[in-house]
């Protein structure tokens, strides 16, 4: 497969004080078109930084990104703006759906607000919707959603502009184990399903293997890389 995100050397420093903070130091990896690779760390070892990095919310402190061989560190900020509405989906540990909204309308707001026509919208919503599973609910308001239901509305929200890279950020972590798998099954169905690589923070082992690779992280850096035997 071709390389889709290539990372050399990146790191993330912030200013914290008198101290700087290493969130992410010296950074090497790859992830191939259509792979699931899981980043899995203690608490503090710099996986959401490096996720914001990747998904262009964040400039890195040094060090490279290069997506399908284009540098982003070379980009404007209206190329990084495109680069994080067209190419990137974000997943979130606590979904971060917009309450007066129903699950429908989360999913077609990322494509109305990038111009698309309303009626087109609502139709890939709606496929979208289908697909996590949730057809009979589409007017439900995120409070009369159960957790689980409320991160597949987050899920469809994320792929519903059909990006190359679902970032996750610990997307099962304010789940029950039951309704994690399933979270974690549906990311790995629809990302296959739409041709998506996936970049999933984890504290959990048995979730990162969900993946085909796993990245561990410890202190900012990367201190081993390997494949899930399925
Ligand atoms: N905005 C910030 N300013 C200063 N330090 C920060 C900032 N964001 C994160 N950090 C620090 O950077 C390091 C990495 O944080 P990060 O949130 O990336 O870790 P994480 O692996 O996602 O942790 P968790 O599993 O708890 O979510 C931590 O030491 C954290 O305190
Ligand atoms: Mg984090």
């Amino acid at each position: 497969m071709a390389i889709l995100l290539d990372v050399k050397n990146l790191s993330k420093t912030y200013p914290a004080g008198s101290e700087n903070v290493q969130a992410v130091r010296n950074v090497h990896f790859h992830v191939e078109e259509g792979q699931f690779t899981s980043l899995m760390g203690p608490s503090g070892c710099g996986k959401s930084t490096l996720l914001h990095l990747l998904g262009g919310m964040q400039k890195p402190t040094s060090g490279e990104i290069w997506l399908s061989g284009k540098p982003l560190q070379n980009q404007t900020d209206e190329e990084l703006s495109q680069y994080r509405q067209k190419i990137v989906g974000f997943v979130f540990q606590f979904f971060h759906l917009l309450p007066h909204f129903d699950a429908v309308e989360n999913i077609e707001l990322p494509l109305l607000i990038t111009g698309e026509n309303p009626g087109k919208a609502r139709r890939r919503a709606k496929d979208l919707l289908d697909q996590v599973g949730l057809d009979g609910k589409a007017h439900r308001r995120p409070s009369q959603l159960s957790g689980g239901e409320q991160q597949r509305v987050a899920i469809a929200r994320a792929l519903v502009h059909n990006p190359k890279i679902l970032l996750a950020d610990e997307p099962t972590g304010n789940l029950d184990m039951a309704t994690g798998k399933s979270i974690l099954d549906l990311i790995r169905k629809v990302s296959q399903q739409q041709g998506c690589a996936v970049v999933m923070a984890t504290h959990s082992r048995e979730a990162a293997e969900w993946g085909d690779m796993v990245i561990m992280m410890r202190d900012g850096q990367v201190n081993g890389i390997y494949p899930v035997r399925k």
